[in-house]
């Protein structure tokens, strides 16, 4: 598929989506949302080992879903709208490899949105985020309402909805929504050291550390901790677990192999 609204690149076990529409400030219509769902079923495993995902341009990370496309909708058509957006914000958070947000400026709506659906944010010192849908008569459709509130809690999530503020990266950060701020041309470089020191660790162990979060944070602790306990067992299966404890009694690296 040949994509007119986004970009896919390689750069090893690195991929790197970027939202491009900079024009309408990447906001996210449904056929950027076909073309990412295309772009994230198309990552091989074997070859691509964590995923950046940033906005094109120097101003918006992604502004937010696509105002025009949304203007006119009926609501069965908007329930389809939101259903896509969860499909593809979903994917993300099930992909069996680290992904992260490089927040490189207006991150509003979907944007934010989008960027919940990352494992890790990361924004530029210039970057601006909020959920301002109640200024448009809505509310947030992409998940937003709910990755928003398990992150940093109902009364912050409900004041950001409520109010619709647009916060800075700094106070993002306070709030536990964003990890770091970083100068807007140190963004991506810190994104990728972040990923190269995942990318030295054993990936298997990786995915299943990013399985056990996800799958726990929604049960009870009980549970949770037994999800952890096979995720454990399960490594012990693989030649990764037998590598990666050998190097270390050898005191050498570990070459891992993801199997
Ligand atoms: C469509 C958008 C857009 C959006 C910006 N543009 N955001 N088009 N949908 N979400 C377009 C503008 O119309 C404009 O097009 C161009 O991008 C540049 O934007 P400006 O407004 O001229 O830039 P600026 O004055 O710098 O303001 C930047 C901004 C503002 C503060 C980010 O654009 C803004 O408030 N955007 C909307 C943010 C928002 O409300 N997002 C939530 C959407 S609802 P032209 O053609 O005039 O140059 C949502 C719901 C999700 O996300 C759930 C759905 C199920």
């Amino acid at each position: 598929m040949a994509y007119e609204n986004i970009r896919l690149e390689k750069d090893g076990p690195l991929a790197i989506l970027t939202v491009d529409r900079p024009k309408a400030l990447n906001a996210l219509n449904s056929a950027t949302f076909h073309e990412m769902d295309d772009a994230i079923r198309s990552l091989k495993f074997d070859e691509t080992r964590a995923l950046i995902v940033t906005g094109g341009g120097d101003k918006a990370f992604v502004a937010g879903a696509d105002i025009a496309e949304m203007v006119t909708i009926t609501a069965a058509q908007a329930r389809e709208f939101s259903a896509l957006g969860h499909h593809v914000f979903q994917s993300l958070e099930n992909l069996p490899i680290p992904t992260i947000a490089a927040v490189n400026g207006f991150a509003l709506g979907g944007g934010l949105e989008l960027a919940l659906g990352c494992d890790l944010i990361y924004a530029s010192e210039k970057a601006k985020l909020g959920l301002p849908e109640v200024t448009l008569g809505v509310i947030p459709g992409f998940g937003g309402t709910q990755r928003l509130t398990r992150l940093v809690g109902r009364a912050r999530a409900k004041e950001l909805l409520f109010t619709a503020d647009r916060i800075d990266a700094a106070r993002a950060k306070e709030m536990g929504l964003v990890l770091d701020v970083v100068p807007a041309d140190k963004l991506m470089e810190h994104c990728r050291a972040v990923a190269a020191k995942i990318l030295k660790n054993g990936p298997l162990a990786v995915a299943q550390a990013k399985r056990v979060v996800e799958y726990g944070a929604d049960q009870d602790l009980r549970s949770a901790n037994e999800l952890e306990r096979q995720g454990f067992a399960v490594l012990f299966g693989s030649e990764d677990q037998r590598e990666g404890m050998a190097a270390f009694l050898a005191k050498r690296p570990a070459a891992f192999q993801g199997k």
